[in-house]
């Protein structure tokens, strides 16, 4: 499974990134606002600096919901880095413009994916990624995690290429069970990637293993 961040926080992207475990970023524009990035030439200058410290796949999410401003916008925003994926939402609109940047080669990530009927769709249109909400739906008593396999399930079915990224993971535990249920790719948070490596026996063993060593080597 491969592992995207989902902020547009140069910091953490660099902090993860550092790890050396970092496949990809996603952004949307809610996490862009986080960071204070407006107007059309300091997002592209933002996704730009995303794309030269991370070697892999950057989601730029087009802001306009009609089907020609939407061309619009992915054709610029794809133009910016071969790295860029264009990030557009599960609507009608949305769907025929992935069917256009399919067919011109440009790849999509489909967002605020919440039914399998919805990936189809996406999927059928050519979507590179479809991005099923997980966090999200967990939060009105839904499960985000079924979502995630019933997708995952019927892209093996019918062998659609299309992969499935699992967007609003809230925590390490989702990650884990995105990892059960066969996703492509978790987008987390910063913290919900250092969540994996936790772990009291790790930190008691290590602790004993020095001591040992200390014991021997330094006679104490
Ligand atoms: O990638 C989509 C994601 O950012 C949404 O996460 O936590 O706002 O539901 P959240």
């Amino acid at each position: 499974m491969k592992f995207f961040i989902d902020t547009a926080n140069l910091d953490q992207i660099r902090e993860a990134n550092d790890m050396g475990v970092l496949d990809g970023v996603t952004t949307n524009p809610s996490l862009m606002a986080k960071e204070g990035i407006s107007g059309k030439e300091n997002c592209a200058k933002h996704y730009l600096t995303i794309c030269e410290i991370v070697d892999g796949d950057v989601s730029a999410e087009v802001i306009a919901t009609d089907y020609e401003g939407m061309i619009k916008e992915g054709m610029e925003l794809a133009a910016l880095h071969p790295q860029i994926v264009v990030k557009v939402p599960c609507t009608a609109e949305g769907i025929k413009a992935i069917r256009y940047f399919s067919e011109q080669g440009i790849r999509t990530n489909c967002t605020l994916i919440f039914t399998v009927g919805q990936a189809l769709l996406a999927a059928k249109a050519g979507a590179s990624y479809v991005s099923p909400f997980v966090g999200r739906l967990d939060d009105i008593a839904s499960d985000g995690i079924l979502l995630v396999e019933n997708i995952v399930k019927m892209f093996r079915y019918y062998c659609y290429d299309t992969e499935v990224l699992a967007a609003s993971i809230r925590h390490t535990q989702h990650i884990i069970q995105c990892l059960e249920v066969g996703a492509d790719v978790a987008t987390c948070p910063l913290s919900a990637i250092k969540g994996l490596l936790k772990h009291p026996l790790t930190d008691s063993g290590l602790k004993a293993f020095l001591e040992d060593h200390r014991r021997v080597n330094e006679g104490k």
